[in-house]
């Protein structure tokens, strides 16, 4: 069991165990911050593409660094193991090496990062895990490339069917099939992996907040109470090729004008049901500047704290389309396990408690009945999902030391709080 020294968030134990994982944070960032960089700014490191699998290869090294046992699940999820995963009831922490295009530095790899020093925090402490621990690099966590949000943990959970999976092109019409093939992977082993499931107990997940609630609140650490709804609808607009100079207005078939109806009807649905609707993608076909285009595929992507919300959202913008959508990807409003949510902000002094409109595997993991957990680190920035998106040196600091905090109390009770 722990042993651990007193480790308040502002005590003496706590700043000492900062100042000593400082060296090793600095240097694990320094080794992702070259990979993937997008040249038009912020990283572009998209499922089972080179930047992804290197930063792969970067996670399984630095596990065996550590003398953890790392293992591929089916879904294509990274595990490095401290202790056996035959056990039962791990304590699981992670989160994803992949981004959005243009995305930030900390959007997955925070967790990731802090997962693995979290371990070494715990070893300096001489914590002798009572069940097994694991870091967790969840695979093709933003969908960026393929379309579905949290494809690795769906698949994992038995929540995204292999099969669908595998049909899934990204933008250049490479099949998820292909591409895990060109990685070195059997797209017939694609599914839900029976054995890692079952053997996960709580899963703790670390990530930068995606918007500046912390900041106001002066607070370096914040504990998530919810995932708000959320999905991704694809409308297919077609019309009717033709002459930019010569085609009557009268006589055209533009798709382009439900385009700019959807995207519209999004910015006004939101308001009119009090969530959030973004068009941020679009594909046009042929994509000519003195034609007519044939067909326009339009992206939406709608959050709120309701279903209800959502729905309303989508039907609108689809009367406005005139098109039914296609659902690409859909989360429902996920409340994280209260107990271990309660006691992980009483764990680190009254920490600070939020819901996001953010997407994460630990929502999935939740869906999927394991009670899971996730840990906010303040982003003065607030942005996200774009390359000013930022959390300080100090702050990182901080969450792995609240990571490994909440980590050993959780430790010190295997019966944990279900
Ligand atoms: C993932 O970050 C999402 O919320 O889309
Ligand atoms: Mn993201
Ligand atoms: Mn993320």
């Amino acid at each position: 069991m722990s042993g651990a020294p007193s480790t308040d968030p502002a005590g003496h134990a706590a700043v000492a165990e900062r100042d000593a994982v400082g060296p090793a944070f600095d240097r694990l960032w320094a080794a992702l911050e070259p990979v993937g960089t997008d040249p038009t700014g912020g990283y572009r490191r998209l499922a089972y593409a080179p930047p992804e699998l290197e930063l792969r290869a970067w996670f399984a090294a630095e596990a065996r660094a550590r003398s953890l046992d790392v293992h591929e699940d089916r879904a294509g999820n990274l595990w490095a193991w401290w202790g056996d995963p035959t056990a039962g009831d791990a304590l699981v922490t992670g989160s994803h090496l992949d981004s959005v295009r243009r995305g930030g530095a900390f959007d997955g790899p925070l967790g990731v990062v802090s997962g693995l020093l979290a371990v070494d925090v715990l070893r300096a402490r001489g914590v002798v895990p009572s069940r097994p621990v694991a870091v967790a690099a969840f695979a093709d966590e933003e969908g960026a490339r393929f379309g579905v949000a949290c494809a690795g943990s769906r698949l994992l959970t038995g929540q995204l069917d292999p099969a669908h999976a595998l049909a899934l092109t990204d933008d250049d019409g490479v099949t998820y099939a292909a591409a895990l093939r060109a990685s070195g992977r059997d797209p017939a082993d694609l599914g839900p992996d029976a054995e890692v499931v079952p053997s996960i107990g709580t899963y703790v997940e670390l990530h930068v907040e995606q918007g500046r609630a912390l900041d106001g609140l002066g607070a370096a650490v914040g504990v998530a109470s919810a995932i708000r709804a959320h999905g991704r609808w694809r409308f297919d607009l077609a019309g009717r090729p033709d002459h930019a100079g010569t085609t009557r207005l009268e006589d055209r078939d533009d798709p382009m004008l439900a385009h700019a109806r959807t995207i519209l009807a999004a910015r006004e649905a939101a308001t009119a049901h009090g969530g959030l609707a973004t068009v941020g993608r679009v594909q046009i076909e042929p994509n000519g500047v003195n034609a007519i285009p044939a067909r326009v595929r339009t992206w939406l992507d709608a959050r709120a704290d309701e279903e209800a919300s959502v729905r309303a959202i989508v039907a609108d913008v689809a009367a406005a389309a005139g098109v039914g959508p296609v659902e690409e990807s859909w989360t429902p409003r996920t409340d994280l396990d209260a107990a271990l949510r309660d006691r992980l902000a009483a764990r680190l002094g009254g920490a600070p408690v939020l819901a996001t409109g953010a997407g994460h595997d630990a929502g999935i993991l939740a869906l999927a009945g394991i009670p899971t957990a996730m840990l906010f680190v303040r982003n003065p920035t607030g942005v996200s999902h774009a390359p000013e998106e930022h959390a300080g040196r100090d702050d990182c600091l901080t969450g792995v030391v609240a990571l490994a905090d909440v980590l050993a109390d959780l430790l010190d009770d295997a019966a944990g709080v279900r």
